[in-house]
């Protein structure tokens, strides 16, 4: 099975690296070597780590002996599946899937790893919206088990079922959306989160790092709400807010977000966030 995948940052290289990690053959596209470069990087240390812990038996380089990149989308024209991970703006992702639609075999799917745009707006550009779909992973995505599917209304049902197992096969567990509501599922539920969480602290109830305190301790959270929130990319988090909100969501009063983003602290990313990260 050869995968393609556009996009080859934070959930890109990592969308890649499960798909190598699952025996796939890979094709990794991005707009520069930098950049892509930066990405083998990152699938090198990750797999490395996999590797020590036990996780994974073959080697870092034999997993990415199944990786080719290109900045190029002529490498993904035998693709069977291609997954889409650039970010949050229509715009760009519908360029990408004109692209895609172009070079990638009429019968293959294409995806996307959108965390909120409706699947139907994406799927609308192209000549085949019957074989587009939402495959949304989670960062940091070799560890998260969760892969939302989200069909949109034009969507074949065999194309879910497909993806539904391709998710399987990469070792994770799918969760089968009926409807595309906005922000999908779990962002939906971080959403909520992220809107209290910053709620209580704007109105000086607690502080981050209580609120934080209370998301691990209380709520047995792996990270707090705000740590989450600069582990994800707080760029991330007001774009998925607005998308929801754009959408029928319900909006609170909030400026702690937008404030750091403006001030170009967007968290882990950026060594910065409501946390320091030297
Ligand atoms: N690849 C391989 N190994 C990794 C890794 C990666 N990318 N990231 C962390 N690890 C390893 C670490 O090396 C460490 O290994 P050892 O135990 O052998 O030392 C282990 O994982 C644990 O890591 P840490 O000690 O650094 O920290 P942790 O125990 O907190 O685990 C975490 C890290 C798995 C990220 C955990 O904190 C977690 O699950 N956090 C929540 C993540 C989450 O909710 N993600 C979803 C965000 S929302 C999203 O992505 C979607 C969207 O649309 C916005």
């Amino acid at each position: 099975m050869q995968i393609a995948v556009v996009g080859s940052g934070t959930m890109g290289h990592g969308i890649a690296e499960v798909a190598a990690m699952a025996g796939m053959e890979v094709k990794l596209i991005d707009i520069s070597w930098d950049i892509l470069n930066k990405a083998k990087e990152r699938m090198y240390d990750s797999l490395k780590r996999l590797h020590e812990r036990g996780t994974i038996k073959e080697t870092p380089d034999s997993v990415l002996s199944r990786v080719e990149m290109s900045t190029s989308y002529e490498i993904a024209r035998q693709s069977d599946f291609a997954i889409e991970a650039v970010p949050e703006i229509l715009d760009l992702k519908r360029k990408v899937f004109q692209e895609l639609d172009k070079v990638v075999p009429k019968d293959s799917i294409l995806a996307t790893n959108t965390s909120s745009i409706p699947i139907s707006d994406i799927g609308e550009i192209t000549s085949r919206k019957e074989r587009v779909i939402g495959m949304h992973f989670f960062n940091p995505p070799p560890l998260m088990k969760l892969v939302e599917v989200i069909p949109s209304k034009y969507t074949d049902p065999d194309v879910t079922n497909f993806t539904v197992d391709l998710a399987k096969k990469m070792g994770k567990t799918p969760v089968r959306l009926r409807v595309e509501v906005p922000g999908f599922v779990s962002n939906r539920i971080f959403l909520r989160l992220l809107q209290e969480a910053c709620r209580e602290v704007e109105s000086r109830e607690a502080t981050v790092e209580e609120v934080d305190s209370s998301a691990r301790n209380k709520l047995k959270l792996p990270m707090g709400v705000f740590e989450l929130a600069d582990y994800v990319g707080l760029d991330v988090v007001v774009d998925l807010w607005k998308v929801i909100v754009e959408r029928g969501g319900t909006d609170v009063k909030c400026s702690s977000y937008k404030e750091k983003v403006e001030r170009k602290e967007l968290g882990v990313k950026s060594g910065k966030g409501f946390y320091a990260y030297p």
